[in-house]
């Protein structure tokens, strides 16, 4: 028997229990904590098939199973996007170079309850036009959770997040965007990174979703490459990534994925 838990709005959009919220804090607590594990294993000379072995791992010792093995064919505990990659990198042989900079996503399920959270590392040294995008991008991120509150529409999510990165110069990739979750991967709705204020459904109590912004340096048409997933800027520019999942309370959004030491920033902690 599936679990159906609260109801849905008009626009789908399925309302949460309050003892759910539990359910995805324990969820997006694992996530959170093997990004911050992880850390330590990215470096120049590394290859992200090494990554995302030891991430394999993590979610078996975790007692969680991974979201995304098995997802529409993909056969990996987690998505690796290096450099000019947005979105969706496959773990592979190819090393990190120093200077490189990676998304690493993850998704587990625990209890039936997903955890969807990526950050930013660096190999080696960070330069500084890549400090400056990652921090406008994580920036953008807190911005657009800071909107995500009941009587704000997704719209006003979505312009929070394009008004930042624009007035910093960089462009907001439209190609993807967050998701509704909970006892499923991916629901509605569609979480626009850019967007009108007032626009789209308006956010209620127990809605639960992700907000993943991608940022480019330079343009931001993306095209995916033959392998059917990585996403790549079409101009080679740089780009980068946060994701939370988060869940709306009456004052505002509640971060489920929360990293437990506090370094979901590369340059914090
Ligand atoms: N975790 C990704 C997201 O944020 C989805 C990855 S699906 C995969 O929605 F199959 F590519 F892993
Ligand atoms: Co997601
Ligand atoms: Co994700």
């Amino acid at each position: 028997m599936t679990k159906h838990n609260g109801r849905l709005t008009k626009d789908g959009i399925r309302i949460h229990e309050d003892a759910d919220f539990a359910g995805m804090h324990a969820a997006g607590k694992v996530a959170a904590q093997i990004l911050d594990d992880i850390a330590p294993h990215v470096f120049p000379g590394q290859s992200t098939a090494e990554i995302d072995r030891i991430i394999t791992d993590m979610v078996t010792a975790s007692g969680t199973t991974s979201a995304t093995i098995g997802y529409r064919g993909y056969q990996h505990a987690s998505c690796i996007s290096v450099n000019h990659v947005v979105c969706h990198g496959i773990p592979g042989p190819k090393t990190l170079k120093d200077g490189d900079i990676l998304n690493i996503d993850v998704t587990v399920i625990l209890d039936g309850w997903y955890g969807d959270t990526s950050r930013m590392y660096v190999a080696g040294n960070l330069s500084r036009k890549s400090e400056r995008l990652i921090q406008v991008t994580h920036d953008a991120l807190m911005l657009g959770i800071e909107a995500a509150k009941p009587g704000n529409t997704f719209g006003d999510i979505g312009n929070a997040i394009q008004t930042y990165v624009e007035a910093n110069r960089m462009s907001v990739v439209r190609d993807f965007c967050g998701h509704g979750l909970g006892t499923v991967f991916h629901a509605p709705p569609n979480v626009l990174h850019y967007g009108r204020p007032g626009t789209g459904p308006v956010l209620e109590e127990g809605m639960f979703f992700t907000i993943e912004p991608m940022v480019n340096l330079g343009r931001p048409e993306t095209k995916v490459l033959a392998d059917d997933w990585t996403a790549v800027t079409r101009d080679k520019s740089l780009s980068a990534q946060f994701e939370h999942s988060i869940g709306i309370r009456a004052d505002g959004a509640e971060i489920f994925t929360l990293s437990p030491a506090g370094k979901f920033h590369p340059t914090y902690g």
